[in-house]
């Protein structure tokens, strides 16, 4: 099988971080064409030399990275440095970035490849869909560069920043709806699944004791975001949720593109809440799609979190 193309959007962030790492260390599988992001964790000035630092990290800086949106939609910002750190990747160890960021905004960048690629392109989306959402309304015919849209975000159960939303839809859930309305092949991996797949000690150790910088700069990463990503001390008003170890969000992004069979779903009829406030940013999933009413989404809804562990490790060995 030829490398799938591919374009990661993301708000980085740890999980993003960790994720990027993956996409890095999978160059059988994955032509990365290019990084796009947006604001999510922390504003845009700094996911877009977030992922730059992961570039160097990783020894990556041939891969472009562009900055997108810095606001939702509709709404006012709102970030996680409660969770990620002040700068996004913890306190601010990783050095400054030296690569470019690419002047072409990221959306532009979007609407180039989706028009003008030979093959069509996956999109992994890490963070708020602004972006994707703002390139379809710019230019619908980019639908038809889509091979597929892989997203972290939404929960058919509780949310983690509201009982009832998903970070990644609360920011933006207007872009989200676009997104999921936009009859795209579309596949949500929600926190029904990212909370099966917990950083227990003995995979951050597993991490740490790969030796290498990127190992352990992982760990590094993953140890701190880990504390207030499961603690409600963190931010006793966001919703937290009581979960053994932490969850590893965006990674499962990657892992299902690379081992689909470490991962079960169904197809189901998503919708996305936009009015109100209590629910605003709530995933609705029709489980039993009909002619009426067709499935828009395949929801995943179990992991192998041991086995994505080990493809997470085995390939972090290799960067
Ligand atoms: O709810 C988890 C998601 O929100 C992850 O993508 C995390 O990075 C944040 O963006
Ligand atoms: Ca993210």
């Amino acid at each position: 099988m030829p490398p799938r193309p591919l374009i990661i959007d993301c708000d980085p962030g740890v999980d993003d971080a960790i994720a990027l790492l993956l996409a890095f260390a999978s160059p059988a599988e994955f032509d990365l064409l290019g990084i796009t992001t947006v604001a999510g964790n922390v504003p845009l000035a700094l996911t877009a030399a977030n992922a730059r630092r992961i570039c160097h990290l990783a020894q990556r800086t041939d891969v472009p990275v562009y900055a997108g949106c810095p606001r939702p939609l509709l709404r006012s910002l709102v970030t996680a440095e409660d969770i990620h750190g002040s700068t996004g990747l913890g306190e601010g160890w990783l050095p400054e970035p030296t690569m470019p960021l690419q002047p072409q905004h990221a959306v532009a960048f979007l609407i180039e490849q989706l028009t003008t690629a030979a093959a069509p392109i996956t999109l992994a989306t890490l963070g708020p869909l602004t972006n994707l959402a703002v390139a379809l309304i710019q230019c619908p015919a980019i639908a038809g560069g889509i091979d597929q849209v892989v997203m972290m975000g939404g929960s058919l159960g509780p949310g983690n920043v509201t009982p009832a939303a998903e970070f990644n839809l609360y920011v933006d859930p207007h872009a989200a709806k676009v997104v999921v309305e936009a009859g795209l092949p579309l596949t949500m991996l929600g926190l029904d699944v990212t909370h099966q797949v917990l950083t227990t000690p003995d995979r951050l150790a597993a991490l740490e004791n790969l030796g290498t910088p990127v190992g352990k700069a992982a760990a590094k990463l993953l140890r701190p975001y880990g504390q207030s990503e499961c603690d409600s001390r963190s931010d006793p008003s966001r919703n937290r949720h009581s979960l053994a170890a932490p969850p590893l969000h965006d990674p499962c992004v990657i892992a299902y593109l690379l081992r689909p069979d470490l991962f079960t779903g169904r197809p189901m009829r998503l919708a996305v809440e936009t009015e109100g406030t209590l629910c605003l940013g709530r995933t609705v999933a029709n489980a039993y799609p009909s002619p009426t009413t067709p499935a828009n989404a395949t929801v995943i809804e179990t992991a192998d979190a041991e086995g994505i562990y080990a493809l997470l490790t085995e390939r972090l060995g290799k960067l």
